[in-house]
């Protein structure tokens, strides 16, 4: 009986049930937030992919009206949604992966550590829907401060006792889309054949990525490093201005949730996938920190060493420390607080 799942009862009864992870059905995604900027083109991707078995979209506003449209198109993956958190439960039922892009984005001139006040409580309020509802399932945090947010959602499971380190991953695979996409075009190649560790966090100098460590190898001038390493860490910025007002990245930022979705139904399924992610971590004295991990059945089950650093990188990584810990802290603080 180690391994049960709540079974969602809309009088608002629990009763035990066994987990999908051993029966063969395809899994349930639930993405929250899903009638927003990310949610929706996410959603539409996760909609076509032949890896997802139900898709449950849950919004506080808006949500049927995606689903009834992503209803349409003819892939078998059925989509189901609820809307309000006295829906949040049956949103979450006998789900194997909750992705999480609920809450504000950043308008010109935010840092996203500006979005926590807001952010801070969605993201604690669904985490405690997930430990009621689905404690055994994946989940993927997309609202930021991501730097924050995770240690949020950590903070909660544990409160609940269903914290599995191993199934909680900030999603910072955006950042690897950039590093990847601004590298291949420094140095003439393909996007698709290039591939950029990147480390650290989700927000300015705490995005570090391993320009040292490109596949293939790249060699650029310590000075075009330097600018490529803050192009990568200001990326999110240079589409929040470009949008004016209308929001944050959400197309790209929908696509590396959608490819880091299907990383993880791919590890549920058994394979062995390497993604980068924000995770509980001892690779450093940071406690959380994202790198590359193997994602395995039962989530991290191996954290890649971080390898080599050149001098940039170094300084970088020195840069990166106080105020990731200090964000880590603030998300740590606001569970015990409130
Ligand atoms: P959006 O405002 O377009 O959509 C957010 C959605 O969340 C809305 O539909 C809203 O109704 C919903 N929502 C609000 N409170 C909720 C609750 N309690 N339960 C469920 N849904 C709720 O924002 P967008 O552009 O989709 O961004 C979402 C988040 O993703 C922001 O925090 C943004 O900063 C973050 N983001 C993260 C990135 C990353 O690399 N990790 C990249 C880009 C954005």
């Amino acid at each position: 009986l180690g391994h049960l799942n709540p079974v969602y009862m809309p009088e608002g009864g629990l009763r035990a049930a066994p987990t999908s992870a051993s029966s063969s059905k395809k899994p349930k995604v639930a993405v929250l937030g899903a009638a927003g900027g990310i949610g929706q083109p996410l959603a539409l991707l996760l909609k076509g992919s032949n890896l997802v078995g139900e898709l449950s979209l849950y919004d506080i506003v808006g949500t049927e009206g995606v689903a009834a449209d992503l209803s349409h198109i003819d892939s078998s993956v059925k989509v189901s949604s609820a809307t309000g958190a006295d829906k949040l439960g049956e949103a979450l039922y006998d789900c194997d992966l909750v992705v999480i892009p609920a809450g504000v984005p950043r308008k010109p001139g935010m840092t996203r550590d500006d979005l926590f006040n807001i952010n801070a409580g969605i993201v604690a309020n669904l985490c405690a829907g997930i430990a009621k509802y689905c404690p055994g399932a994946w989940v993927a945090i997309i609202s930021n401060p991501v730097n924050s947010t995770v240690p949020i959602a950590a903070e909660v499971f544990k409160k609940a006792g269903t914290y599995d380190p191993r199934k909680l991953l900030g999603v910072t695979k955006l950042d690897v889309l950039r590093a990847n996409t601004f590298v291949a075009e420094a140095i003439g190649k393909a996007p698709e054949s290039v591939s950029v560790p990147v480390i650290g966090g989700h927000a300015g100098v705490t995005i570090l990525p391993l320009l040292s460590q490109t596949t293939p190898r790249v060699e650029v001038s310590a000075d075009k490093a330097k600018a490529l390493t803050e192009r990568i860490q200001d990326a999110g910025t240079e589409v929040v201005k470009a949008k004016a007002g209308k929001g944050s990245a959400t197309l790209s930022m929908a696509y590396a949730a959608a490819k880091f979705a299907e990383s993880c139904l791919l590890a549920l399924q058994g394979q062995s996938v390497v993604e980068c992610a924000y995770v509980e971590s001892h690779l450093t004295d940071l406690p959380f920190f994202a790198s590359q991990v193997r994602l395995g059945r039962s989530g991290v089950e191996e954290y890649l060493p971080l390898g080599s650093f050149n001098e940039l990188e170094t300084k970088n990584f020195g840069a990166l420390k106080s105020e990731l810990r200090g964000s880590i802290q603030k998300g740590v603080d606001f569970v015990h607080k409130s």
